[in-house]
C-alpha cells in the first residue's frame, strides 16, 4: 500500500486534495500544482470555489495570473462536493480553528471535515491535518474516527500532523520556503508525509509524533504572545515612568545575542496569536496544569485597545476636548501591515470602545473597504488632507506601507501613534504608545 503511494508521490502522479481554501489552504493548493500534482480543493463556500475555478485569487500571496493558468490547464480545481475525496491519494485539512466565546477550542470545523473524509477513506490514502490545534487532536479526535471505518493506520492508510506557519503578506517567507515540521502517527506515516512535502517545499523537519508537531506550533505562537505581552506591559510601565519604550527596545536590540526585539502595539489580531495559546492552556488545564504565562499575556494584550482609547482621551484632554463628540479617524483596521485580514483586529475594538464613549468614529484602510462586527458597520473613508483636518484625533493603528504619514502629520491636530511610524519625530501633536 505504502509502495504505491510512495510511487505516486515520487512521480507526482498522486492526486492531492486540500480541504479549506483560505489563507493557508489556497497557497498550499497552488504549491501542489506548481510541483506538478493534480490539486483539488474542497470548500463549503461555493463562492470561493467559483473564484478558484475562474482563476480569481482572494488571497494576496496567490497571484491570480498563476491561479488562472493552473485552473485553465486543469491542474487546479475546486468544489463543494466531498465525493472527490474518493479519488484523492492525499488530503490536507486546512479548516479554521477559532475559540468559542468561552475561550475554549472550537474544533467543530475539523470534526466536520473528518466526518466527510471517514466514509471515503480508502487504502493507500494519506491524511494530514494542518489546522493549528491542541496537542493530542490528531490521535485523540481524528484517528478513532478514521479507524472506525475498519482500516488500520500505518498499514492501510497514513495520518500525520504538520503545522502551517505561513505569514500572510510576508514578502520573503512563503509556503514554499518556510520549513515544514511533520509528525506522523507511525514512522511510516511520518516518512510518507515527508515525502509528500518534499516534492513541493524546500525543507521538511520530522518530529517523533503528531503530538510533538502540534505542540511545536503552539510553542511558536505562545512565544510571540508572551513576548508581545511583556513588551506591551513595558510600554505601559514606560508611559507611567515618562520613558520612550521604542527607544529602549531599539537600543536593547543592538545586543548581538540573547535578545530578540518585540514591539508594543494596540493589541493582538489575526486568526493565530490571540487564539492559539488558549488551545494549549485549555489542554494543559485538562491535565491539571495552569498555564500562567499564557493567561497573563492574554490579559495584558487584550487590554491594549482600552489603553489606546485611554491614550486618545488623554491626548484630547490636553486640547480641552472630550472623547464624547470628537471625530476620531483610525488609520488601518487590518490586524497587521499590508494585508486585508481584520479577524480579531484590535482596531475594531478601538473603534467600538471610542464609539461607545460617544466619539464619531471613521477609518481609512487601503485594503479593507468596509468592516462589519456585531456592534459596528462602517465603510472606509478616503485619506485626504480634508479628512485628516476634519478629525480631532488620528489614531495610527496599523502601519500599512502605502499610507502618506507625512501628509497626516502635516494636517492632523492630534495623532496617537500606536506603531511608531513617526519614529524619532519630535512633535507635541504626536502621542506615542
Ligand atoms: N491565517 C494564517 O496566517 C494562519 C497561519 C498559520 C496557521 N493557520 C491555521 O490554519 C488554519 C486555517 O486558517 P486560515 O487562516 O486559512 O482560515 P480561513 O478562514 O482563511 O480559511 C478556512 C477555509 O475553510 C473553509 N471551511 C470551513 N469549514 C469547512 C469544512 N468543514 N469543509 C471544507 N471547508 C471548510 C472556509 O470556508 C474557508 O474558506 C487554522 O487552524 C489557522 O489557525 C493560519
Amino acid at each position: 500500500m505504502s509502495m504505491s503511494l510512495e510511487q505516486k508521490l515520487s512521480d507526482r502522479s498522486a492526486h492531492l486534495g486540500v480541504i479549506g481554501l483560505g489563507y493557508v489552504g489556497l497557497p498550499l493548493l497552488v504549491e501542489f500544482a506548481r510541483a506538478g500534482f493534480k490539486a483539488i480543493g474542497v470548500d463549503v463556500d461555493p463562492a470561493r470555489c467559483a473564484k478558484v475555478n475562474d482563476g480569481v485569487s482572494y488571497v494576496k500571496d496567490v497571484p491570480s495570473k498563476e491561479l488562472s493558468a493552473f485552473a485553465r490547464e486543469g491542474r487546479i480545481r475546486a468544489t463543494t462536493d466531498f465525493e472527490v475525496l474518493r479519488e484523492m491519494d492525499g488530503v490536507n485539512i486546512c479548516v479554521p480553528t477559532p475559540l468559542r466565546k468561552s475561550r475554549d477550542p472550537d474544533v467543530s470545523y475539523i470534526v466536520a471535515a473528518v466526518d466527510e473524509i471517514a466514509p471515503r477513506l480508502h487504502p493507500g490514502q494519506i491524511i494530514i491535518l494542518e489546522s493549528t490545534t491542541y496537542p493530542g487532536t490528531t490521535e485523540e479526535l481524528i484517528l478513532p474516527k478514521l479507524e472506525a471505518e475498519g482500516l488500520t493506520v500505518g498499514r492501510d492508510f497514513y495520518l500525520a500532523f504538520s503545522p502551517e506557519r505561513v505569514d500572510p503578506g510576508n514578502p520573503v517567507y512563503q509556503t514554499r520556503n518556510i520549513p515544514k515540521v511533520v509528525g506522523g502517527v507511525t514512522p511510516e506515516c511520518t516518512r510518507l508525509a515527508m515525502l509528500l512535502y518534499k516534492q513541493c517545499l524546500d525543507t521538511v523537519v520530522p518530529v517523533s509524533s503528531t503530538r510533538t508537531a502540534e505542540m511545536v506550533k503552539l510553542l511558536e505562537n505562545t512565544f510571540r504572545s508572551v513576548n508581545i505581552g511583556l513588551v506591551n506591559e513595558l510600554a505601559l510601565m514606560s508611559d507611567k515612568m515618562g520613558m520612550d519604550v521604542w527607544e529602549i527596545i531599539d537600543a536593547a536590540a543592538t545586543k548581538p545575542f540573547g535578545f530578540m526585539p518585540f514591539y508594543p502595539g494596540p493589541g493582538l489580531g489575526g486568526h493565530c496569536i490571540p487564539v492559539d495559546p488558549f488551545y494549549l492552556s485549555w489542554k494543559a488545564r485538562a491535565s491539571g496544569f495552569e498555564a500562567r504565562f499564557i493567561e497573563l499575556a492574554g490579559q495584558v494584550n487584550s487590554q491594549m485597545p482600552y489603553y489606546v482609547a485611554a491614550r486618545v482621551a488623554r491626548a484630547l484632554n490636553g486640547e480641552k476636548k472630550a472623547v464624547n463628540g470628537s471625530r476620531i479617524l483610525v488609520v488601518g483596521v487590518a490586524y497587521k501591515a499590508d494585508i486585508d485580514d481584520v479577524r480579531e483586529s484590535p482596531s475594531l475594538d478601538i473603534l467600538e470602545i471610542l464609539r461607545g464613549q460617544g466619539a464619531e468614529v471613521s477609518y481609512h484602510d487601503p485594503y479593507v473597504p468596509q468592516v462589519r462586527t456585531d456592534h459596528l458597520s462602517l465603510a472606509g473613508q478616503p485619506l485626504t488632507a480634508e479628512s485628516v483636518k476634519r478629525a480631532d484625533c488620528v489614531v495610527v493603528a496599523t502601519a500599512h506601507s502605502g499610507i502618506d504619514y507625512d501628509m497626516i502629520l502635516q494636517h492632523a491636530p492630534l495623532i496617537v501613534d500606536t506603531r511608531n511610524v513617526y519614529k524619532g519625530r519630535r512633535d507635541p501633536r504626536i502621542a506615542r504608545l
